[in-house]
């Protein structure tokens, strides 16, 4: 199997280490020295160049190193009709949920607030509310979604997700579809969106959204930059519809120096960090998919090209 392995991350030669010592059997060629690329069968890749998939007639699998496709989806040149499989991750749903907990607490418990007194040297406390008062709303109930929901849930907020699709009740509540979305957001004071980004999620994060919203509510995004309206997002907080914001992700990366959100007293920025791929789980993840195509049995998480995700 020769597999032709591509990230823009800067540790790329780390990755291909830890994926020929797991699985010797692999040919791992690190692109652009892939040889002829008619005699690549998949390409592993994480954001590749527009110029990656040129001449690899043979090419019958795409593995992606992360849980967002998107800037796949994008790419002019996918090629057509070869599936693509993304990464899940638990090591990485665990990390994206512990990102949204540190936003509830840091609403709930006002620590946001305590530093700026810090930096003013107030001492004064503040009430606080407890977490089965503080609802959360999860946007999306997907593998990060889900296990986001689980952890808010197993420290006693009240929680609840929207999906687009319907599903039978279980432990945390599901709204779905458009229709419900009004309701989730009504009854959502912290709102943490964990959406893979397409054409209908697209700037969801935007004015009627937070005017939806509780008054005074807080805005967490750790999908994509791209759903975020940005003036939008600046309106809400400068109006106090929105408490505060915890943004990891940005369009484009790096976030400018110069963007507003950088400064802004209630946005707390991170450089998409919510949830790094992890090497050990991954690799392991992607050798079992690997093997799984080598021999012939069904690759898991096959993106459905038409919905985007
Ligand atoms: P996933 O398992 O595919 O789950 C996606 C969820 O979103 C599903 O519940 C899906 O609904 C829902 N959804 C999609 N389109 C929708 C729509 N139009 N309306 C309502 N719900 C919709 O994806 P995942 O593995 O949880 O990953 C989610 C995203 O997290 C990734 O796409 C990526 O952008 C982001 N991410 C960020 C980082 C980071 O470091 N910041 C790391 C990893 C991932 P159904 O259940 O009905 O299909
Ligand atoms: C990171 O953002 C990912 O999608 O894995």
């Amino acid at each position: 199997l020769n597999v032709a392995f591509h990230t823009a991350w800067t540790n790329g030669e780390v990755w291909l280490a830890a994926l020929r010592a797991a699985a010797p059997e692999i040919e791992f060629r690190h692109w652009p020295d892939v040889g002829d690329p008619a005699t690549v069968d998949v390409a592993l890749v994480w954001n590749p160049p527009r110029e990656l998939f040129g001449g690899m007639s043979r090419l019958k699998l795409v593995q992606v190193l992360g849980a967002g496709v998107d800037a796949l989806m994008r790419s002019e040149v996918l090629p057509a009709g070869v599936p693509i499989a993304r990464l899940v991750d638990p090591v990485m749903s665990q990390r994206m949920a512990e990102y949204a907990l540190y936003g509830a607490l840091r609403f709930h418990r006002q620590f946001d607030r305590y530093e700026a007194q810090r930096q003013a040297t107030v001492w004064q406390r503040h009430d606080h509310l407890d977490p089965p008062d503080v609802s959360v709303g999860v946007l999306g109930a997907g593998e990060i979604g889900m296990t986001a929901a689980r952890l808010l849930q197993s420290n006693g907020y009240d929680v609840a997700c929207w999906a687009r699709s319907v599903r039978d009740p279980g432990p945390i509540s599901v709204f779905a579809g458009r229709e419900q979305l009004p309701a989730f957001l009504a009854r959502s004071r912290v709102l943490v969106c964990l959406l893979p980004l397409t054409a209908e999620t697209r700037g969801i994060l935007g004015r009627e959204t937070f005017a939806a919203l509780p008054r005074g509510a807080f805005v967490i995004n750790a999908a994509r930059g791209e759903h975020v309206d940005v003036p939008a997002l600046l309106e809400a907080l400068d109006a106090g519809q929105l408490d505060g914001a915890m943004l990891d992700v940005f369009a484009p990366e790096p976030l400018a120096a110069e963007s507003p959100l950088w400064r802004h007293p209630k946005v707390l920025v991170t450089p998409h960090v919510a949830g790094i791929s992890h090497l050990a789980t991954s690799v392991e993840y992607v050798v079992d998919q690997l093997r799984r195509f080598g021999s012939g049995e069904a690759v898991r998480n096959i993106v459905e090209r038409e919905r985007g995700y």
